[in-house]
């Protein structure tokens, strides 16, 4: 039996980091509101120049750098992001570019936050079918490009980052199970409803989004892929050591883990330091906790997202 394991991460922030006093320096907001409706404390925002690609292929080099692999031996990259560098090709063939390597395929996945689990579900499916053994799955976004700078609604939640990881093929699973949803449905709460068409954007080129929609969207179907993914395989909320749920909102984030019955300890928390960096969310909170220590060989990872679409998702991973 074919498995596929994550062997290594890596993530990247811009140097660039506005705080929430910088915010209510530009726009009337405050660092109370952002701190006890969110969590956020800061975030990052890409200088021009950085994209999607340039971010991820920092975060690329981190996973390759610490799965010590040549990155000669990858064979398949796939890369998540609603915020590519252009409308083709994809980011991942211009970060295929950027790390030197020929050949193999690289495609972007449009999953918006739960773009990273659904890449990931993705790739291991590859690796499992037999057909690849080593991926390189991306998180990359620049949402600051696509908030409306008025609307203090939304700008202050969102930050741009990327992460990575380097998954290869095992012969225990590293991926335990993985489910994935979406429904279009409620389209209407949570979009970037605007397009080019003859050299012009035609509609709303800016994310606009029912809050508190999303918010209960999100706390319902974050329990209830997190129940069905440990279903799947047998296993209990009791034997997941650590809770990665997409980084959106702090109070999201401890609703899913009172709801799941799972202790705060076990709870990964990033948004605080990052803000809400859609599909680069999940592995970049994954990635702090590797290196600060915390998730260690052998844990019982569950990363879960929810975004736009909407889409919903989780991941069992045992590092
Ligand atoms: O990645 C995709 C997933 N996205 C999410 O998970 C986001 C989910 N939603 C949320 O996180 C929360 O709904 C928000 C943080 C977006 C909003 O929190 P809320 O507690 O639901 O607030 P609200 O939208 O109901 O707004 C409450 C008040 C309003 O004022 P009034 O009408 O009560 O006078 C807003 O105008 O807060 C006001 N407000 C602000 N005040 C200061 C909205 N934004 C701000 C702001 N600063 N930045």
């Amino acid at each position: 039996m074919i498995y596929s394991r994550i062997v290594g991460t890596g993530s990247y922030l811009p140097h660039n980091a506005v705080t929430n006093a910088d915010l209510e320096r530009r726009m009337d907001t405050s660092d109370e509101w952002i701190r006890s409706r969110t969590g956020i404390r800061q975030r990052y925002l890409a200088q021009e120049g950085e994209t999607s690609s340039s971010l991820a292929l920092e975060a690329s080099r981190a996973a390759i750098a610490s799965a010590g692999i040549d990155a000669g031996e990858i064979d398949l990259i796939i890369v998540a992001t609603s915020t590519p560098d252009y409308i083709f090709p994809s980011t991942a063939c211009l970060l295929q570019a950027k790390l030197g390597i020929k050949g193999c395929p690289a495609f972007d996945v449009q999953a918006v936050c739960s773009g990273f689990v659904y890449a990931l579900s993705t790739a291991d499916m590859f690796i499992r079918s037999g057909q690849h053994r080593c991926a390189l799955v991306v998180g990359a976004e620049v949402f600051s490009r696509i908030l409306d700078w008025n609307d203090r609604g939304t700008c202050v939640l969102f930050g741009d980052g990327a992460g990575a990881v380097i998954l290869k093929a095992d012969q225990k699973p590293g991926i335990i199970a993985s489910a994935l949803h979406a429904d279009g449905a409620h389209v209407g709460i949570l979009s970037v409803p605007g397009s080019i068409c003859n050299g012009r954007v035609t509609g709303d080129p800016f994310l606009r989004m029912d809050g508190p929609a999303v918010f209960k969207f999100a706390v319902r179907v974050l329990d209830e892929v997190a129940r069905e993914t440990l279903g799947k395989c047998g296993l209990q909320v009791g034997d997941v050591d650590w809770l990665i749920p997409h980084q959106a909102n702090l109070r999201i984030l401890e609703s899913t883990a009172k709801r799941l019955g799972l202790p705060p300890e076990k709870l990964i928390v990033t948004v605080d330091m990052h803000g809400n960096t859609s599909a680069a969310s999940v592995p970049l909170a994954l990635d702090t906790a590797v290196r600060d220590g915390r998730i260690r060989s052998g844990h019982k990872v569950m990363l879960q997202a929810v975004g736009g679409g909407f889409t919903w998702g989780a991941a069992l991973v045992q590092m």
